[in-house]
């Protein structure tokens, strides 16, 4: 009854003719702030404390930093963007100015995006966003590095052509909605795939070869790990429903989110359907192991014994009993959705040891979800424990209760501490509201 009130209201509004926005453009627009969502353009498109999408977020690239735009529908924005011109920039990399676009704008990954959705994109950025006066920053990359036209070269060796149909040929449909979301929209290789030294993505899709979402050199200060099947690094251990989990709320029962992929599960795929989630999930447990003859982790309880015997000669044990313990336990499997298992944890066994070491000095605090308000916060331990104390507690985690991490050196630490890591970011979260 009440839909139909509501419907109607809105088709007398739309009958009134001057009124911009029609109840099938209400639903457009619904749809298009939904792919938004999948697509993560608020996380770069705001500054920090700043109004959602009027950009100016600096972003670090090889050659200096530049600052992503204004996507508002103001005339410091997008407000002079034709559906031809916002289509060329989003899926084709081309600024209306004719020039191309740093691809630090995922545009490789959204060239995937189809006709239709790009239709709905458009229809929420020009008329369901809050316009926003804001100019442009220029980039802090010097001249002659600051020139676009090897942008425009890259592109066309690199970008692959816009896709015309989202689906994947043969594959179930659940399956083949995963991969339009994982390759396109989400983005996901952008951090998780590993970049050539000319820097483009090594492989855009599942199909494209198995470097696809392998695990990345550091960004920022973090390791967006393999998603690939690997029992040891990847997710071969985790199961659907796990996956579903973390990417709604951020917490599984075995592990908890951080660093980068913060911003990812609060500003993005908390807000997925329940299908879209399964999809994603499916998807990414349809990548085969990088590895296929590494074993699933078995639990060893070797060093948890030791511990409850008082015995800490194993090197880093003590520093684990007296700094970790009370929240991660003796036995590593942690407390279920509180504090993270240890244990068997693929992040915790990834060849690089980045963020390992990261956490262990600037802590981390686990952000709020709409299903998963409650937040939990990792101390940072760089005031207290020194270079070699850290690789030894690192070092213990990854070899401890079955775990296989190769050992991390005090020389790997002393680096990552000189430079400025980002800690885990959700402090400002709370400003990126949505309009309207
Ligand atoms: C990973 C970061 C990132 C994400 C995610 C992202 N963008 Fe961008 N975007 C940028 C950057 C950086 C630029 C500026 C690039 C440049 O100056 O060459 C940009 C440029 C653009 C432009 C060109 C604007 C102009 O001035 O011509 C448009 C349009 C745009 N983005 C739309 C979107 C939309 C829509 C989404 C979500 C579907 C999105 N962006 C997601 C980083 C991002
Ligand atoms: C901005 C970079 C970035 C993007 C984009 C990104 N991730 Fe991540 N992701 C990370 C980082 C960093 C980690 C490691 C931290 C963690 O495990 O929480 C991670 C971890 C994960 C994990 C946990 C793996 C484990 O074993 O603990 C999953 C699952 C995941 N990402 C899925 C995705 C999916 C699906 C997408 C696309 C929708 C995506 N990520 C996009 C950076 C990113
Ligand atoms: C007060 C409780 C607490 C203490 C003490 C603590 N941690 Fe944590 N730990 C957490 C929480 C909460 C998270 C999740 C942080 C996040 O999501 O950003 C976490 C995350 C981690 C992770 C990432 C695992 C994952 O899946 O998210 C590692 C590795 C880790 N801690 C190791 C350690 C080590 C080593 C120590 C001791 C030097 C330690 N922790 C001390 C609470 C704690």
């Amino acid at each position: 009854m009440k839909a139909r009130v509501i419907a109607s209201f809105a088709a007398s509004l739309a009958l009134l003719g001057n009124c911009s926005v029609s109840a099938a453009d209400a639903d457009l627009i619904k749809q298009g702030e939904y792919l938004a969502r999948a697509g993560d353009c608020v996380a770069c498109h705001t500054a920090k404390g700043g109004k959602p999408f009027a950009g100016g977020l600096p972003m670090e690239t090889p050659i200096g930093v530049i600052y992503s735009t204004n996507i508002t529908p103001d005339k410091t924005g997008l407000g002079a963007y034709s559906f031809a011109d916002f289509d060329k920039a989003v899926r084709h990399g081309v600024a209306k100015s004719g020039s191309t676009l740093y691809p630090a704008m995922p545009y490789p990954s959204y060239a995937r995006v189809s006709e239709s959705d790009m239709q709905a994109l458009y229809a929420y950025f020009m008329k369901g966003v809050e316009p926003v006066a804001q100019e442009n920053r220029a980039s802090d990359i010097p001249w002659p590095l600051s020139m676009r036209w090897p942008l425009a070269a890259w592109r066309w060796m690199f970008a692959p052509p816009v896709a015309d149909t989202p689906e994947v040929a043969g594959a179930d449909p659940v399956i083949s909605r995963g991969a339009y979301l994982v390759e396109g929209l989400g983005h996901c290789g952008a951090c998780h795939t590993p970049r050539a030294l000319t820097m483009q993505e090594k492989a855009l899709s599942a199909a494209d070869g198995s470097a696809f979402l392998s695990g990345s050199a550091p960004l920022e200060g973090w390791i967006a790990k393999s998603l690939r099947g690997d029992h040891k690094d990847g997710l071969g251990s985790w199961s659907e429903e796990q996956l579903v989990q973390f990417l709604k709320t951020g917490r599984s029962d075995r592990s908890a989110v951080f660093g980068g992929m913060s911003d990812v599960v609060v500003h993005s795929m908390q807000y997925m359907s329940q299908d879209d989630l399964t999809a994603i999930a499916r998807y990414l447990k349809s990548l085969p192991a990088m590895d296929p003859q590494n074993p699933p982790h078995q639990y060893d309880k070797q060093v948890a014994e030791a511990l409850w015997k008082g015995d800490d000669s194993r090197p880093g044990a003590s520093v684990y009993i007296d700094n970790c313990a009370a929240c991660h336990r003796t036995d590593g499997h942690g407390y279920t959705r509180v504090f993270p298992a240890l244990a068997g944890n693929p992040v915790v066994q990834t060849a690089d040891a980045t963020s390992l070491i990261n956490i262990v000095l600037n802590g981390g605090t686990l952000p709020a979800t709409h299903t998963a308000p409650s937040t939990f916060t990792m101390p940072a331990f760089a005031w207290r424990l020194s270079d070699q104390e850290v690789a030894d507690v690192v070092s213990f985690v990854r070899g401890s209760w079955g775990n296989k991490g190769a050992a991390v050196k005090a020389s790997d630490v002393a680096d990552l501490r000189k430079n400025d890591m980002h800690t885990t970011s959700g402090d400002d979260l709370g400003q990126v509201t949505q309009p309207h």
